[in-house]
């Protein structure tokens, strides 16, 4: 119903973003509006300004003029990332993973018990990561439910579009109480889950978070993708990153066929679930990943970090699985999407190196992953990822020649020799206003 749509936002300029035919196309000279809700109203030739104008009822001065090489990216989307880790993010990357998670993780982790200390944590990680682009994050916080909803109440009052995920582990504990048994990870999982969806955030829902199959019971998985099941909830774990992990896992659990098979036996591979890493999936595993409709996260940053190994993006394309970056932070040390493009360039630039005739990543298909890629992850393409009309409008203003920015813009560049730059020197200074369903987020 057209009449009652109420167009409240009108851009004018370059627009950049991906399409499933194209991983980059340029939109210049393109007008775009957005409704009071926060959606996409129309995005076309600016020569149609006149007739736009007087369908949708808006004045000249109503419009935002996007200055020189200014461009809209689509808000990018994170779908692997700890809160929690956050507060040691660049520091204890010298070990590999399983030592890694002992030694720093858990008890930086079991800190959390303090909301106070989430409190300050988890404002930080929101505005930290909205500042770098981050429109859309895959959260996962610690075992402790109320900092969790903490988090959540976070994500909504800063602005970000938000999973948040209340950690289960119930064996394998290394580090004195942080664990749970496997009822009380089962009922606060309840807990949390219907607290948050009481509080009816629009953008934050609860994702369903068994840490990774190390630290969860046979009995705890199962009743984990009951709870998915049950709720059609969003599921995140981890899977296959590191090959001590892989071997671990197949002496646990000898009657599985794979790691895979496990969380597929749990009812944890569904359309809606999305696991970290990956490296070290065979082609059966990733076939499995496919008929479910299962997403991978890629996050390189980590895999790099910890040594855990070089996840072949090309070898999951061609399965089919969707795939999208993340920076898990902390394994990752970056807390920025544009840094994740880079290391998922670097880790397919290595990969030609291993293997001649290797077909590379291009600067275009990673920031395909970042952010259409990442929508198609989290299920959510429906709602963002690109500049479709009916998306909700979550976008990144770049502005590429700010005085004192990153690197420097010339009167002789094409327009996309300076998006490209972007990409691979850009940063935060660059990006100088965040949208989140048409909603400017500000104080970052
Ligand atoms: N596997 C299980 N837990 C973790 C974690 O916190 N970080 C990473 N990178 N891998 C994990
Ligand atoms: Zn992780």
């Amino acid at each position: 119903n057209e009449s009652v749509i109420l167009v409240t936002k009108v851009f004018k300029g370059t627009f950049v973003h991906s399409t499933h035919t194209s991983p980059l196309e340029i939109l210049e000279n393109i007008i775009l509006g957005v409704s009071e809700d926060g959606k996409i109203v129309f995005i076309e030739d600016s020569s149609e300004q006149e007739n736009l104008a007087k369908r949708w009822g808006f004045e000249n001065t109503d419009i935002t003029h996007l200055k020189d090489w200014e461009f809209f990216i689509p808000g990018m989307v994170d779908t692997h990332i700890h809160a929690s880790q956050y507060s040691y993010m660049g520091t204890g990357l010298d070990m590999s993973l399983l030592p890694w998670l002992n030694t720093y993780t858990f008890p930086a982790e079991l800190k959390y018990k303090k909301t106070e200390f989430a409190e300050e944590v988890y404002n930080k990680v929101v505005k930290r990561t909205l500042k770098n682009g981050t429109t859309t994050a895959c959260y996962f916080a610690t075992i402790h439910t109320d900092s969790t909803l903490l988090l959540g109440e976070i994500a909504d009052k800063i602005g970000q579009r938000a999973f948040v995920g209340k950690v289960c582990m119930d064996i394998n504990n290394t580090v004195e109480e942080y664990k749970e048994t496997t009822e009380e990870s089962v009922e606060e999982t309840k807990r949390f889950i219907s607290t948050l969806l009481q509080r009816k955030y629009p953008q934050v829902k609860p994702i369903i978070t068994p840490r990774f199959v190390l630290s969860c019971s046979d009995k705890l998985l199962k009743d984990l993708g009951l709870i998915a099941k049950n709720n059609d909830l969003h599921i995140q774990s981890h899977i296959s990153e590191n090959t001590e992990e892989v071997q671990i896992v197949k002496k646990m659990f000898p009657d599985y066929k794979s790691y895979t098979d496990v969380y597929n036996k749990c009812n944890l591979l569904t359309n809606k679930t999305v696991m970290a890493h990956g490296c070290h999936l065979t082609d059966k595993e990733l076939d499995i990943f496919n008929q479910r409709g299962a997403a991978i996260s890629h996050c390189p940053n980590s895999n790099l970090s910890l040594c855990s190994g070089l996840l072949d993006v090309r070898n999951v394309l061609k399965h089919k699985v969707k795939i999208g970056l993340g920076t898990d932070v902390s394994g990752g040390y970056s807390p920025s999407m544009l840094d994740a493009m880079r290391r998922a360039l670097d880790t397919s630039k290595a990969l030609t190196i291993q293997n001649s005739g290797y077909e590379t990543l291009t600067y275009k298909e990673v920031f395909r992953l970042a952010t259409l890629g990442g929508s198609q992850v989290l299920a959510l393409e429906d709602t963002i990822g690109n500049f479709e009309v009916g998306k909700d409008f979550d976008a990144v203003l770049v502005n590429p020649s700010i005085p004192g920015g990153p690197f420097d813009v010339f009167a002789s560049d094409t327009f996309e020799a300076v998006v490209e730059k972007f990409f691979y020197l850009g940063d935060d200074r660059n990006m100088v206003e965040v949208y989140v369903a048409g909603k400017k987020v500000v104080n970052l």
